[in-house]
């Protein structure tokens, strides 16, 4: 695509007023976009295997049919089930039944990016990627403020891919917006490190500010309002978006403002870049992809959760959200994983020992 940015006007529903769009999977963006695109006025159906969110899709009114029925009756498909499962129904279930010339429309760049997918020569290879979690994609279509989604074209099979790509971003309700073309290993990689470069650092510089300050014997409930609970940092965040990184300081007292422009200063020796650089090679090479392809990485993750419910902070949160009256979600249910091959257990268990020792400090 020449252009980069893509707002309403470029997109025109007529390119698929007459095509069957199928939303195969009904979770967080399979409903958001199914409705989205059934409001847009589009011939909308769901293909879903028999679980509860077949029968949501059914409470929506949607026809909803088996996937292999849905992709055999549909021009359009948007492939939205967890990442992790997709290569199996691709191989199964989609690719035998999908109508030449027909369209596959991803959310995510991950399989495609890492080649977990080959790309099929035979059908448009479309990527509408939603900066926003799926409740959001439905709540900003309704109250018209739209959503940034990275789109792109891998494979035109049609003559027509670009024109159906717009066409369905303005259903989808993303134009509003505006929507960037940008490749699918860019949208992937983009992705997985914000989650692992920028989310596990600033995990632990919340956590050891809340520490800090807990250990220093400042007021538990005051310490977790004054880090993120009274949701001032998110609307800081919401305003760093709407007015500028730079111009939402103005918005902050005089003294906060010498506070914070005067010792960041502090932390500059941090080698946060290094890192930060060693986790993007690792997913810029696919290393990440193919770690988290084996089994092993299941039962670690398996692991990982259990570990993360155990921590200092969990039990801190659920004394705090108590004595503020707040609900409390009953995270420490979690069990200690099943182990089915003890094998795979031996080769893990020196690292997940340095994973619980990692966990015991927070
Ligand atoms: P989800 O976890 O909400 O998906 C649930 C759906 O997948 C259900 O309909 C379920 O029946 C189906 N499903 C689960 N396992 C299955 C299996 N083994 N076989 C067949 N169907 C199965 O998925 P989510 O979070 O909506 O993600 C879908 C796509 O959207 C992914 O590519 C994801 O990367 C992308 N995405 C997700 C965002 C989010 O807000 N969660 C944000 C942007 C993109």
């Amino acid at each position: 695509m020449v252009k980069k940015v893509f707002i309403e006007e470029d997109g025109n529903l007529q390119h698929i007023r007459d095509e069957t769009i199928a939303v195969i999977g009904y979770g967080n963006q399979g409903r958001a976009q199914a409705l989205n695109m059934r409001d847009s006025g589009l011939k909308v159906i769901v293909g879903n295997r028999g679980d509860s969110y077949r029968k949501r899709a059914e409470k929506d009114s949607f026809k909803a049919y088996s996937i292999e029925e849905a992709v055999s009756l549909c021009d359009i498909l948007f492939l939205l089930i967890p990442d992790e499962v997709m290569k199996d129904v691709y191989e199964s279930e989609i690719k035998p039944n999908l109508k030449e010339g027909g369209a596959i429309v991803f959310a995510s760049g991950y399989n495609i990016a890492f080649d977990i997918i080959d790309i099929p020569k035979e059908f448009d290879i479309l990527m509408i990627a939603p900066r926003m979690i799926g409740a959001g994609v439905r709540a900003r279509f309704l109250t018209k403020e739209g959503f940034y989604s990275f789109i792109h074209v891998e494979n035109d099979a049609s003559g027509k891919a670009v024109q159906r790509l717009l066409a369905l971003s303005k259903g989808v309700g993303t134009l509003i917006k505006g929507a960037i073309d940008v490749s699918f290993k860019q949208e992937a990689v983009l992705d997985l490190f914000n989650e692992q470069g920028f989310g596990p650092a600033f995990g632990r510089v919340l956590l050891t500010s809340i520490f800090t300050l807990v250990d220093a014997g400042y007021p538990l409930e005051a310490v977790l309002i004054e880090m993120f609970m009274s949701e001032e940092m998110s609307y800081t965040y919401r305003k760093m978006a709407n007015i500028g990184l730079v111009k939402q300081v103005s918005l902050h007292s005089h003294t906060s403002q010498y506070g914070a422009m005067s010792r960041g200063i502090k932390f500059r020796k941090l080698p946060l870049k290094d890192k930060m650089n060693e986790i993007l090679q690792n997913i810029e090479s696919g290393d990440f992809a193919k770690e988290w392809e084996k089994k092993s990485s299941k039962l670690k993750f398996k692991f990982l959760k259990f570990f993360a419910t155990r921590t200092r902070i969990n039990n801190l949160e659920q004394k705090a959200r108590k004595n503020l009256n707040l609900k409390s979600y009953d995270i420490f249910e979690e069990e200690e994983p099943t182990v089915e091959n003890p094998e795979e257990m031996k080769k893990l268990q020196d690292e997940l020992k340095e994973f619980e020792k990692f966990y015991q400090e927070y």
